[in-house]
């Protein structure tokens, strides 16, 4: 048996395993899946980002989710039904605890995916990892979210393999010698991101002529983008969300600091362009993902998912898609949609999933090995930075 998703992508060949071969055997209904007339229920929690200053990443998540769900359960019809059960963590930690609780033992998911922020993991992912639950992140890419445990996967790429190769494209382009570093110090992510920053500055021999912060809910950085300006930088390395980054990218203009800006993850979103407008032009960034890329898969989505809801997939949407068919793919496979040790010994198998964010397999540490493209945003769009 072969299952293909819309792309026309070979899912699984089943390994001879086939859901419905169970069937017999299994009670008509359990807590955690259904099975209902022969077909299998598997219920799928999602904590997003929904509502708050991120928000714009949580929705595209939950579209990016939507559509991979209406793919796959046509597809798989008759043999796997996907139940998606969202909440909304507002980009909090406790939220994120709470709807992990929820998703886990009252729900009875058989799997987590999100939350949306890294810290929001470190705070949730221990819940679903001791409650041998696995919990996956599409957009979490702070330095040690495997680390929390083996319940713990990720198809979002670290800070630390994408932040290099933007800097390293930057540098190589513009020809900086000195940069000014300013980061977001109460989030996670926003953290890990400067670290690596800073990291790799220093291992590109770049001279840090200072170190600013700002914090969540922030709007006026005039005072760190003045500092920043007197220090003369060649370039200024931005690790914060999109809507402090876009306000930092647009004051920064504004007070005629002309010099290339290089973000980290946050940036992968089109509300850097709504909010920060011309000045984002030239902002570089490096995502898995970019909508332009001339393939029959990234296009097959982009047209799916410009037919739904009316514009492009950026790169929260197209993880958030590929994480949904990783785990479908993986459930298929162990032939049981409830059981979630069963699930996470075939999620660490992964290997050359051909996904829309890039073909991904995972370390011996369930990261991600995939390889990011480097963009700029050039007449309000991420294009190819050449
Ligand atoms: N990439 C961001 C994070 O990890 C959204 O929190």
């Amino acid at each position: 048996m072969k299952v293909k998703n819309a792309m026309g992508i070979a899912l699984t060949a089943m390994l001879g395993i086939s859901l419905l071969a169970g069937c017999g055997e299994k009670p008509a209904a359990t807590e955690t899946g259904a099975e209902v007339n022969g077909e299998q229920v598997a219920k799928i929690g999602y904590i997003g980002f929904l509502s708050g200053g991120g928000a714009a990443y949580g929705e595209a998540q939950k579209k990016g989710l939507e559509l991979a769900l209406e793919e796959l359960n046509e597809t798989n019809k008759g043999n796997l039904k996907i139940e998606l059960l969202i909440e909304d963590s507002a980009g909090k930690k406790e939220s994120a605890i709470n709807a992990a609780n929820k998703l886990i033992n009252q729900d009875n998911v058989v799997a987590v995916i999100g939350p949306t922020l890294s810290g929001e993991m470190f705070a949730a992912g221990p819940i679903a990892n001791d409650a041998e639950t696995p919990i996956f992140g599409i957009s979490n890419t702070a330095e040690g979210i495997n680390d929390i445990g083996e319940y713990v996967f990720r198809n979002s790429l670290p800070e630390s393999i994408a932040v290099p190769k933007a800097i390293e494209a930057a540098v190589n382009k513009f020809n900086i010698k000195k940069v000014a570093v300013i980061y977001c110090k109460n989030d996670d992510f926003s953290v890990s991101g400067f670290k690596t920053m800073k990291a790799t500055a220093e291992k590109m021999n770049l001279e840090i002529l200072g170190e600013e912060t700002v914090s969540t809910g922030d709007v006026d950085f005039s005072a760190q983008l003045t500092k920043i300006k007197a220090s003369n930088p060649d370039a200024i390395l931005v690790s914060t969300l999109y809507k402090e980054g876009s306000l930092i990218v647009k004051k920064a203009r504004e007070l005629g600091l002309n010099v290339p800006i290089i973000g980290g993850n946050g940036f992968n979103n089109p509300q850097v362009v709504e909010i920060a407008g011309e000045a984002a032009e030239g902002l570089v960034v490096a995502t898995p993902f970019s909508p332009e890329k001339q393939d029959e898969n990234v296009q097959n989505f982009v047209k799916a998912f410009e037919a739904k809801y009316g514009k492009k997939p950026d790169q929260f949407a197209a993880q958030a898609y590929d994480g949904l068919y990783i785990i479908a793919q993986s459930l298929l496979k162990t032939g049981n949609a409830d059981d979630r040790n069963a699930l996470r010994d075939e999620l660490a198998k992964l290997a050359d999933f051909n996904g829309v964010s890039g073909k991904l397999s995972f370390d011996e540490k369930r990261n991600p090995v995939a390889v990011p493209v480097v963009v700029t945003i050039k007449d309000g769009k991420f294009v190819p930075f050449e």
